[in-house]
């Protein structure tokens, strides 16, 4: 695709001094969404490196190679850490951003890539240094002055503005990022929305730590991922709230949700804190839909393994979402799950397990989605079974034959069917296939093991065949080709 050059170079090099003042600006200048974007040019000093011999490289890769979304995702460099300065201007539905991204180049880079999509930049530095950037689509590709080489690790630090657009991404349910509702904020990025707001390696494959510092009204109260460090610090009008998520995270995980928000203690589980965001509207009713969390969190460390991040609660937004999504360590419900007191249950549970399998152990590729809601699904029929409800193996057959859309292979259902039915139920059922094919024993060890041998990383359906003919020591190739990838819905 066409590159359209953004960066405007006003170069004065002087021998003894190199002072390079860079303005940095997208040039659609038709684009009404960039009335907000503030200052459009930056004015920066450097010295004159003193370089040794110079890294020759090649350009980073412009998607990480997932086959249903090629252009997600970045090649040659590895982030460890996002830094999100962000300030909410509600009246102009706008933001202000500065994100610093520390990563490690993985070859040595001439340029790289970062997904980002819409807004306006404004500057971007590598080490220091102004870099030129160039916006393709929802690319930005920034050109480092001098080649990175390969392991050097390395600082990019992004300014940027404007109002985020959530963007369609062909999964054809609605548009995934950043979300505006009157003076409230959140966000809900699966698979592909992270872009919306900061520029980000988007793709599970490239986890990273999270820090945040939010600038919001003051009468505003701001959750992210992760907990607060520190009290909120009052400015003119404003209030900055700082957290950190210190578990690595995939992009699609991040929440920001900015509202009029009650933040309700719901007690521990164990070592785990259980923190609450309610929309003020909705406290009350959404206090008693999520009362059983800590009884759901000892369920299912029973099941996977002891919770696996520092905290854990439910995101309650004043809006009817009709999903649920879960956000790492604060699962996003909307106005209408908030309210549905215990009918709630399976939801939530299915949320919280999503912790463990979706979150700490996340998809190599969105192919693999029924890896997250296969897994999900039957964590809902697990609770069910050892809460004196149906077994697993009964709520698996009470499906079996009902839908004819479950004829859509869960392994390979393509971008527009990714959060289908069949990735769900036939997934889940597709564990049940498992579970009755190597016993309980070794499916229970399975799963432990799944989440333990992955865990702050991703994994493929690739590996839990292997891992589940490891475990049993049967060939189980026939059984998951029915369950994932044939046509037909099989007969349990
Ligand atoms: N992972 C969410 C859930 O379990 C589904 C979110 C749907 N996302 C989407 N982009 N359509 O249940
Ligand atoms: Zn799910």
């Amino acid at each position: 695709m066409r590159r359209t050059p953004v960066v405007a170079t006003v170069g004065l090099a002087v021998l003894v001094l190199a002072a390079v003042i860079w303005a940095v600006g997208r040039s659609d200048d038709d684009d009404p969404d960039r009335a907000a974007g503030g200052a459009s040019s930056i004015t920066s000093t450097t010295a004159p490196s003193t370089t040794a011999a110079p890294v020759a490289g090649t350009p980073g890769a412009a998607g990480i190679g997932d086959p249903y979304f090629p252009g997600l995702g970045n090649g040659g460099y590895d982030v460890d850490h996002y830094d999100l300065a962000l300030t909410w201007l509600p009246d102009q539905g706008a933001i202000e951003g500065v994100t610093t991204i520390d990563a490690r180049a993985t070859q040595a880079l001439s340029r790289f890539d970062l997904d980002l999509a819409g807004l306006e930049v404004t500057a971007v530095t590598v080490d220091g240094q102004p870099a030129a950037a160039t916006r393709d689509d929802r690319e930005l590709v920034v050109t480092p002055a001098t080649a990175i080489a390969e392991g050097a690790a390395f600082t990019t630090v992004v300014t940027y503005g404007g109002r985020p657009r959530p963007v369609g991404d062909g999964t054809d349910l609605f548009d995934v990022g950043w979300q505006i509702d009157g003076d409230e904020a959140y966000v809900v990025s699966e698979p592909a929305g992270a872009g919306t707001f900061f520029p980000v390696n988007d793709h599970p494959r490239d986890k990273a730590t999270y820090s945040f510092e939010i600038t919001a009204p003051a009468d505003q109260v701001v959750a992210t991922n992760g907990l607060p460090v520190g009290d909120p610090v009052d400015g003119p009008g404003t209030r900055t709230w700082r957290s950190q998520a210190r578990d690595p995270m995939a992009s699609y995980l991040v929440q920001i949700a900015i509202g009029d928000f009650e933040v309700v203690d719901g007690g521990r589980a164990g070592d785990v804190v259980i923190r609450h965001v309610l929309h003020r509207s909705l406290a009350d009713a959404a206090r008693v839909t999520t009362a059983r969390t800590a009884e759901m969190i000892d369920v299912l460390d029973d099941v996977y393994g002891p919770f696996p991040f520092e905290a854990y609660g439910v995101l309650a937004v004043d809006e009817d979402l009709g999903f649920a999504l879960e956000t790492q360590t604060l699962t996003i419900i909307g106005r209408d799950i908030a309210t549905w007191g215990r009918r709630a249950d399976d939801i939530l549970l299915h949320e919280l397990s999503h912790q463990w399998v979706g979150d700490l152990v996340s998809p190599a590729t969105w192919q693999d989605i029924w890896l997250n809601e296969g897994f999900a699904t039957y964590s809902e029929w697990l609770w069910s079974e050892r809460t004196g409800g149906p077994t697993a193996a009964q709520r698996a057959r009470a499906i079996s034959g009902t839908r004819a859309d479950l004829d859509t292979p869960p392994g390979d259902p393509g971008t527009e069917e990714l959060f289908s039915t069949t990735v769900y139920w036939r997934g889940g059922m597709a564990l049940q296939a498992l579970r009755e094919a190597v016993g309980d024993e070794a499916f229970f060890t399975i799963l432990r093991r799944w989440v333990d041998e992955h865990r702050g990383s991703v994994a493929s359906t690739e590996d839990l065949v292997a891992l589940s003919e490891e475990v049993s020591g049967q060939d189980l190739d026939a059984l998951f080709q029915r369950w994932l990838y044939d046509p037909r819905l099989p007969r349990l």
